[in-house]
This record gives C-alpha cells, structure tokens and sequence, in this order.
C-alpha cells in the first residue's frame, strides 16, 4: 500500500514538471506581426485605404484562428479607435490636415497557442505627415454647408487672410457610391471671384459621410488645401413658414394654426417653436416649442403682445443638428376686447383713487383750516 502512495507521488510531481515545462514553453511561443501594413489613397478626400498581409509564419496554421486588431488615431475625439477584424483591409476616413498614425496586431486563438486565450503580436506601424503645401494662412477660413429644405445644398468659405488675390478656388466633394472626388457642380461667385458652391439634390446623400476638399491656384505661393468631413442631415435649414394664421376663441385666448415648410423634410422631423411679440416692447413674451401645427394662447398671455410668429427646425429625433429655419412673417389680432376691458378697469379704478385722495385732502385742510380760525377767535375774545 505503501508502495502504490510513493509510486502516485512520485507520477504527481512527474506531471507537475511536465506540466511547469509547458508553461515555460507557453511564454516562448509568439506571434509575428503582420507584414506589408500600407495606406492607400483612391482620391476619396479622407476615406484611406489599410491593408496588409498574414505574416509567413502562419500561413500553414489550421488548427487556430487569425484576427487582428487595427488601432488609428483619432483627431477629433484625441484619442485612439480600435477595431478588430479577420480581413486584411479596413477603410478609414481621415483628416488629411492631419498626420495619420495606424497600427495593426496579429492575434492567434486555438490549441496552438499553447493554452494561451489570445496571443498577441508587436504591432506593425505607420506614422504618415499630411504633406505641406503653402502657407497656413492661404488656406479657406471655415466651410459653412446649408442644405435648405433637403433641396439643394449651399456651401461657402471665406478667403484665408494671408491670401493672394488671383487666388483661384476649387472645390472638390465625394460620398459613398462614388468612384472619385467630383469638382462643384455650380459655384457662387461674390464680386466675380469663387466663394462656394451649389449642390442640386441629386448629387446629396445623408446619413454618410459627406467629404469636401476646397483647394486652388494662385500667381503667388500655392494653396493650402483644406478638407472637412460632415453628415448632411446635420445641416438642414427649413423654409420659412409662410401659412401661419391666428383664431380668436369664443371664451377668450387666441389658437395659431400653420402649415408645415415646404420641401423635401417629413413633417414628423419637425419641431416648432412659437414666439409671441409684444407691439411696443423688446423681447418676447412667451415661447413654446411643439411638435404640433397649433397652438392655444390661453387668455392672460395675450394682453402683453396680441402678435406671434412661429419658425421651425429638425428634431433631435431625425438628426443629431440643424439649424432654424428664418421667421415667418408676424401677424396680429387685432387688440382683443378682454384687454380693452382690464385696460379700461384699471383706468377707471386709478381714477376713482385720484379723486378720494384729492376729496380726503381737501376735507383734511378745511377742517385744519376751521380749528386754526377757532383757536385764533378765542385769541382774540380773551
Ligand atoms: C506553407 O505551405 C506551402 C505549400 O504547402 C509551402 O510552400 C510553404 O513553404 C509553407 N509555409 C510555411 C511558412 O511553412
Ligand atoms: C485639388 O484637389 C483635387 C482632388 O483631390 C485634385 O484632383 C486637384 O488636382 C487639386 N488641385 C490643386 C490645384 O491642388
Ligand atoms: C407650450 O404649450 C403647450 C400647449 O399649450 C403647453 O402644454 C406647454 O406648457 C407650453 N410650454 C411652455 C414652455 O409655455
């Protein structure tokens, strides 16, 4: 018996050795990282291109799974994206204004890993720089992109500081769908010179990414291009409201109906936002955003300004901005007979005040007057 408990021990730490040497074994076995990592540029203005290739030592691997994981810098948000992915490309939009910095991991999962959950390589790099063209300030200063009424879009820039006057822009823009960068349709000139650019409804897509590349020619030093990137359901504007119109109700108060704007926006993306106008006065006197095509105005609210106007914009549910559309015209009541009434008590009340005060005084000084009399008879008596 003795015997049959050494001879356990004994194959127990056999198997604790053997099973010690795995683990050391485990610590050596590594991954290499993958090879060729390169960017390409389709002329997309931002949307690059990664790719690479397995590395040599794991093309024969069947018997465990490959990923990897892709980690680009974020210029925006300041920090690093992560991705992971079986493929070996990715595509990526970028700032092109910006340097661009991508690395990308093996990772190996599977009996061949040696017990491992996932091994993990070093990663292969890129650090590419935006290449410097121009000075900074030849660059545009701001892109501003209205897509009116999802109609057609308007976007303008004004001229760098530094510019030099021939200066001649360029404006180039591309979506999903399309094989290249397009020049602008249509641009808009201001004193003979470019300084924006028109899109016709058909060339717009939202809910992607909208890129645009303003660049240029000048006699003097070159153009610093600039590239922005935007989602087009971001810079809706709507028409003004132009059917607005305001319904005494028999018990008092005032009910605004309107239409919605014309365009291509559904009306359940819209929301409202009803401005009173008090005729004399600065600042509004009440405001209420809604949803609805009306609003009731109950009774008190409508002494301080019987005149309103309404302006609309997309809800926070069809878009994450947008901007408000212009006013519609103002219109008035014509000045409600219950304000007339409280305007007209409250005179008389004032009124009637004035003259109790004045009668009370003048009774005060007459009998005043008579005790002063008295006292100075009884003077003149003694
Ligand atoms: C993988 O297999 C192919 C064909 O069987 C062979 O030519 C190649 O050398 C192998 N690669 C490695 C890294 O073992
Ligand atoms: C402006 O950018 C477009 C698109 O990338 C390019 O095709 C064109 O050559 C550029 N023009 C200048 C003057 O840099
Ligand atoms: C706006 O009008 C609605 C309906 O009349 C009302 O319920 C709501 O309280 C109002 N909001 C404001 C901020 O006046």
């Amino acid at each position: 018996m003795w015997a049959k408990a050494v001879w356990k021990l004994v194959t127990m730490s056999v198997l604790l050795v053997a099973h010690l040497n795995q683990c050391r074994a485990e610590k050596e076995i590594t991954v290499d990282p993958p090879r060729d990592l390169q960017i390409m540029d389709p002329g997309r203005l931002g949307q690059l291109h990664v790719h690479w290739a397995l590395p040599p030592s794991l093309e024969n691997v069947t018997d465990c799974s490959v990923r990897f994981q892709l980690q680009y810098f974020d210029h925006e948000e300041e920090r690093w994206r992560v991705v992971r992915t079986v493929r070996l490309s990715y595509s990526i939009q970028f700032d092109l204004e910006k340097d661009i910095r991508v690395r990308v991991q093996t990772m190996l999962r599977g009996p061949c890993t040696g017990g491992a959950r996932e091994l993990q390589s070093l990663p292969a790099e890129l650090h590419l720089q935006p290449p410097i063209t121009g000075p900074p300030d030849s660059k545009i200063e701001g892109l501003s992109c209205i897509f009116y009424q999802k109609e057609y879009m308007d976007c303008t820039w004004t001229r760098g500081r530094g510019n030099p006057p021939y200066a001649k822009y360029h404006l180039y823009f591309w979506h999903e769908g399309m094989e290249q960068a397009a020049e602008c349709p249509e641009y808009l000139h201001s004193h003979g010179r470019r300084h924006g650019c028109r899109f016709p409804g058909d060339t717009l897509l939202e809910f992607t990414e909208f890129n645009v590349c303003v660049n240029g020619s000048s006699s003097g030093p070159q153009l610093r291009p600039a590239y922005f990137t935007m989602q087009l359901q971001n810079h809706v504007k709507p028409a003004a409201i132009d059917g607005l119109s305001l319904e005494p109700l028999p018990g008092g108060g005032v009910c605004l109906e309107w239409v919605p704007p014309k365009g291509k926006i559904p009306e359940d993306c819209l929301e409202f936002e009803v401005e009173s106008v008090p005729e004399g006065k600065v600042g509004p006197m009440l405001r209420n955003v809604t949803r609805e095509l009306s609003l009731t105005v109950p009774d008190q609210d409508l002494c301080g300004g019987p005149c309103f106007r309404v302006r609309s914009r997309v809800h926070q549910f069809c878009s994450d901005d947008s901007f408000w559309s212009e006013w519609s015209h103002t219109h008035c009541l014509p000045e409600s007979p219950d304000c007339l009434h409280t305007h007209t008590e409250a005179v008389i009340l004032c009124a009637t005040a004035i003259v109790i005060i004045m009668l009370f005084s003048l009774a005060m000084c007459w009998l005043i007057y008579r005790k002063i009399m008295k006292s100075r008879k009884k003077d003149i008596l003694l």
